[in-house]
């Protein structure tokens, strides 16, 4: 009886997740959370958890670290404006009396800047447990980093895999290391592309104009391929690696970059506790499932990475070797 059950929830779950509304809106949250019963975070310890954020200043990123501070953890925030990051940790220590909050200051597109700020968390942290790479959003206008890397790539694979490397001796000192990138739903539009990655700022096409959403996909692929990568390649394997989707989440960002679907969705979208839901799952949870490493994640389970088939065959592993190098390659431009 019980093992009906649990199938009957297992295809209630997987009709959700065909239809790409029923699945990323507030739909597939509470109808998710009831249907298999979700253990709630308040009895879970994140006490003493050394937890690096990147894009804490706002929206998923904020609320992580605020849930995070009130239940105790050592967090390391990154923002890339010192006087708002400033200000979000003053008004965190205010609000939660955790006083084990440190911030430090980098455009994740800018690898100079995470360098820098690398040395000197190594300088102050002899481990780390958790590292969120959290921080993105959608550029509309084509530019470059310092280094000549197109923006998007720069602040969300480039920066972020940097970033990673430089962090794997903390890591390692953790007994149960992990890293998580906040990816997106966005990205199953889109095939992993390396040259398109490379192009400075239009995609494939140059005769269709640069669109910020379509890069912001392309990348957003990037980044679920490479964390499964760096699950393949780890020499460390104690060092997990999940790539997760949030839902649809009412933020600043959100609003600003897509307006348009905020306002038409707008009783369809998450809140901010729905959308840090998973993240919240992965950083806590001991369960066995939790052993797997590089898979996409979405409402506390491991998800298909493609929904079409010219996405996954596009995926071969010559195009994975590629992705590799081409992150190695600019990560050291
Ligand atoms: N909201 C959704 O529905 C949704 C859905 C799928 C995935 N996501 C993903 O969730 C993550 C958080 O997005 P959000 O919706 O919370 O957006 P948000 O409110 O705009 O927050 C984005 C955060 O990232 C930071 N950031 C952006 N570019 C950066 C850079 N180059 N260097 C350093 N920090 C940078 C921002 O800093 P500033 O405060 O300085 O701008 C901000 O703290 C993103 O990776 C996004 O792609 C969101």
């Amino acid at each position: 009886m019980i093992e009906l059950n649990s199938r009957l929830r297992n295809l209630f779950d997987a009709l959700l997740e065909f239809f790409v509304i029923t699945s990323f809106s507030n739909i597939g949250y509470i109808v998710r959370h009831r249907l298999f019963k979700w253990s709630e975070f308040a009895n879970k310890s994140f006490d003493g958890k050394c937890i690096l954020i990147t894009g804490s200043t706002s929206g998923i990123g904020l609320r992580l670290a605020e849930y995070l501070a009130s239940k105790d953890a050592k967090l390391i925030l990154i923002g890339r404006d010192s006087k708002k990051t400033n200000s979000v940790v003053d008004d965190l220590i205010e609000k939660t009396n955790n006083t084990d909050i440190s911030f430090f200051i980098a455009d994740m597109g800018n690898l100079e800047d995470v360098r820098r700020m690398a040395t000197k968390i190594k300088n102050q942290y002899n481990s780390l447990d958790i590292l969120v790479h959290n921080a993105g959003s959608v550029v509309n206008i084509p530019s470059t980093s310092p280094q000549g890397i197109e923006t998007t790539v720069a602040s969300q694979l480039i920066g972020p895999f940097l970033l990673t490397n430089l962090m794997l001796g903390l890591l390692k000192n953790s007994n149960d290391p992990r890293v998580i990138t906040v990816s997106s739903g966005g990205m199953y539009t889109e095939p992993l592309n390396v040259n398109s990655l490379n192009e400075q700022s239009s995609l494939s096409d140059k005769n269709q104009p640069y669109n910020g959403l379509k890069r912001y996909a392309v990348v957003k692929r990037a980044q679920v391929s490479i964390n499964s990568i760096w699950a393949e390649r780890i020499i460390d394997e104690r060092i997990k690696f999940y790539c997760m989707h949030p839902g649809w989440v009412t933020t600043p960002g959100l609003e600003l970059h897509m307006p348009t679907f905020s306002r038409y969705l707008r009783l369809l979208l998450r809140n901010l506790d729905q959308g840090i839901d998973t993240l919240l799952w992965l950083i806590s949870s001991s369960e066995s499932s939790l052993t797997s490493s590089g898979d996409f994640w979405h409402d506390r389970k491991i998800r298909t990475s493609h929904r079409l088939k010219s996405t996954k065959v596009a995926e071969t592993n010559d195009e994975r070797t590629k992705l590799w190098n081409f992150c190695v390659e600019k990560m050291n431009y």
